[in-house]
């Protein structure tokens, strides 16, 4: 039977929202182009507080709206003709490190938004959200936008039962299911080599469209949709082969970097397996620790000069925080 997840309710201002970060496991890119992805909710929150105010700011810049892309997008399409708000936004993430800071940002903000103007049920709010966040980059899949809305682990385009929601683009249509939690521990290593999404998803798609392209997002699909059968049923070593072999694939369509190659070599000696998540071209790496070896993973990725985390799914997606 589908999970039926609370709709964000309507308030008045103030108003306070939060949404956690997210780690991809399988997919990225390939989900742009159609293919399935799996993906969960991190317990890394932004939290959003919007007041009433004489100006539109965010964080107290008035020119937030221009600089922002994701604050403007947010307001064109969630705050239409609203009052002038002030915004605080909080965060826990780190930026641009592929965990999510963007989706969590657009979804904790149209979340607030939306519940002064009358509430918004879910399924809403995460394509409000991918559109959102649509607008900021120009490309993109809805991975982030839905798995930071509906928190947990997060089928995009696969997966088992019935589908949460779906969420249309002009060209696309992608499925959003909901997969249970192995309840492992994961570590996320922070490269600290920023680099744009955008930049990323447009040079991907270019390999794609090339000759051998379709053939590499076949390969891709079928990762995904072995990986998300594996993670399901708990199948530990079958997921550290299919991580190893997506990491081949996102090498070969060119968002590794030397440094990314660096930290998967230092983790190897504590890891199952090691991939990037999420752009790639720099952010960060994912990796399933050997189980007992989670500290000493901590501290090679640590050595190698990376930030690490260690991450626990959550299952609480997007919500209103009520004091
Ligand atoms: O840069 P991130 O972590 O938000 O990852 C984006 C994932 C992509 O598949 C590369 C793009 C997308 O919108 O799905």
């Amino acid at each position: 039977m589908s999970e039926e997840l609370p709709s964000i309710p309507g308030r008045g201002l103030p108003v306070s929202a939060r949404a956690p970060g997210k780690c991809i496991v399988f997919g990225e890119h390939a989900v742009v182009h159609g293919a399935p992805e799996l993906v969960f909710a991190v317990d890394l929150m932004t939290q959003v507080f919007v007041t009433a105010g004489s100006a539109t700011r965010l964080n107290a810049d008035s020119e937030a709206s221009l600089r922002n892309a994701y604050f403007r997008s947010a307001l064109d399409l969630a705050w239409k003709d609203g009052p002038t708000v002030e915004v605080r936004a909080v965060s826990r993430i780190p930026k641009a490190a592929g965990l999510g800071s963007s989706a969590a940002f657009v979804a904790g903000l149209v979340a607030a938004l939306s519940s002064v103007t009358g509430g918004i049920d879910r399924p809403t709010l995460a394509q409000r959200s991918f559109e959102v966040e649509r607008g900021a980059q120009g490309v993109g899949s809805p991975g982030d936008t839905s798995t930071v809305v509906a928190g947990g682990f997060v089928a995009i385009n696969g997966g088992p039962g019935e589908p949460l929601w779906s969420v249309r683009s002009p060209e696309h249509r992608w499925e959003v299911r909901r997969v249970s939690d192995p309840g492992w521990v994961w570590v996320i290593a922070y490269s600290g080599v920023p680099r744009s999404t955008a930049d990323a998803v447009r040079a991907v798609g270019a390999r794609l469209a090339a000759p051998g392209g379709p053939e590499i997002l076949e390969e891709f699909r079928r990762v995904a949709t072995e990986g998300i059968e594996a993670v399901g049923r708990g199948d530990r070593s079958t997921v550290a082969e299919l991580l190893r072999r997506n990491q081949e694939l996102l090498r070969e369509v060119g968002v590794s970097h030397p440094r990314l190659e660096a930290l998967i070599e230092a983790g190897a000696p504590a890891a199952e397996a090691s991939k990037i998540t999420g752009a790639g071209a720099g952010g960060s790496v994912v990796a399933l620790p050997v189980p007992g070896k989670e500290t000493e993973l901590v501290r090679r990725f640590a050595r190698a000069g990376a930030l690490p985390f260690v991450v626990r799914p959550t299952s609480h997606g997007a919500s209103l925080v009520d004091d």
